[in-house]
């Protein structure tokens, strides 16, 4: 009997490659979507990649009585918890949305566990956690604040894993902190699929790339960083997701709250960025130098150490792969997308 993994958001984009990476390892995924941010395409995806259909049920987070019967109808051993919202521009417009969604939602998902005895769970936490750190790259002891409501809410759920674990000492958590998660898998029929206009880099540059976007605004040159221009930890979501299933296997022998960066721990700048993808796509990737975004950091890269050290873990995929797997997602949805409006 495979062991059964209960994916809250894997419709989205990295609990649909975590899904992925779960069949892979020989597991069993239930995933839960209410397609909030997402839909049936990334589900059908999945079959075509795996040769499966994924066992899915569509429903809320903050559904206490669908919570209740998803874990009554599977024997789950673990939670890895990616459901949630995720725009910070948007976060500062809906904060209380982004309160109900991110906490009350992890709320009701830990209560859930509660009745039904299960105690092990992943949570995506995010480098946001670490704020406007000024020392990098950050360690887990590094310090944490927010800066915006996303941030808080991300926050306030690892205080509250953190107590959890404090109840229980038979009660396992590994809060997975990311850095910036990009790329796609190698079939190029999952990928990151923003809806409007993309507010992070990597969808913002593959859209200009295909020409839906005239130019990239290059947010701030006058950072004290190699080109003047933001430095982030970028890591391919097949890396990330790898991450994930060792943490899987970390939890079964180990309790309490375990916080633990993913990233590569090596900071690209955005000029960079644009530079690689223009050599793998072969595609002129027009910018413009604007002001800095308010709220951004100058950089923000992990010390992976202790992903490699709990884990065994580390990331392995270059930049280069990272956008030629986003280039490969691009094409494909821009083609699929060509198709549904003809
Ligand atoms: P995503 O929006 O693609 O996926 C989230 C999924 O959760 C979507 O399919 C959405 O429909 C679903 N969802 C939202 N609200 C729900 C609800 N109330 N009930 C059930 N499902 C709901 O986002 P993603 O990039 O895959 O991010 C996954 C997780 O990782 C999020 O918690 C996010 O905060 C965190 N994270 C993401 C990044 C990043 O850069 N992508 C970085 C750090 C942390
Ligand atoms: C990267 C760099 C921008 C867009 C965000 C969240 C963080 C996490 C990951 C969830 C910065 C620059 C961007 C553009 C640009 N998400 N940029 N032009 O801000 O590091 O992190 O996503 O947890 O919480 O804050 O990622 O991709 O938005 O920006 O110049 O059109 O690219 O200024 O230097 P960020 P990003």
């Amino acid at each position: 009997m495979k062991e059964t993994i209960l994916v809250t958001g894997g419709a989205g984009y990295i609990g649909s490659h975590a899904c992925l990476a779960l069949a892979e390892a020989g597991y069993e995924a239930v995933i839960i979507d209410n397609f909030a941010n997402s839909d049936r395409s990334s589900l059908d995806a999945l079959q075509l990649i795996t040769g499966a259909a994924p066992i899915f049920l569509e429903g809320d987070i903050r559904d206490a009585a669908f919570l209740d019967s998803v874990f009554a109808r599977f024997r789950i051993s673990t939670v890895m918890h990616f459901a949630g919202l995720k725009a910070v521009g948007e976060s500062v417009a809906i904060p209380l949305e982004y309160y109900e969604v991110n906490v009350g939602g992890t709320l009701e998902v830990l209560k859930a566990m509660q009745r039904a005895g299960v105690r092990s769970i992943i949570f995506s936490s995010s480098a946001t956690v670490y704020g406007d750190c000024k020392v990098q790259p950050v360690t887990e002891a590094s310090p944490r604040s927010a800066t915006n409501p996303y941030g808080q809410t991300k926050l306030v759920v690892e205080y509250m894993l953190e107590d959890l674990c404090g109840s229980d000492p038979e009660f396992g958590v590994a809060s997975l902190r990311y850095f910036n998660p990009v790329g796609a898998h190698k079939s190029g029929v999952i990928g990151e699929n923003p809806r409007g206009v993309p507010a992070n880099l990597m969808p913002f540059v593959a859209q200009v790339a295909t020409g839906q976007r005239p130019y990239l605004n290059v947010f701030g040159s006058d950072y004290e960083t190699v080109d003047g221009t933001g430095v982030r930890d970028f890591i391919h979501v097949v890396d990330l997701v790898e991450g994930h299933v060792a943490a899987l296997k970390y939890l079964k022998s180990h309790k309490g709250f375990t916080p633990i960066n993913l990233g590569v721990g090596r900071g690209v700048s955005v000029l960079e960025m644009v530079a690689a993808f223009e050599a793998v796509s072969g595609r002129k990737v027009e910018y413009r130098l604007c002001d800095r975004r308010p709220g951004d950091v100058a950089a923000s890269y992990a010390d992976p150490a202790n992903a490699n050290a709990l884990l065994g873990w580390r990331a392995v995929r270059s930049v280069e792969e990272m956008c030629a797997d986003t280039w490969r997602w691009q094409q494909h949805h821009a083609a699929r997308n060509a198709a549904a409006q003809a």
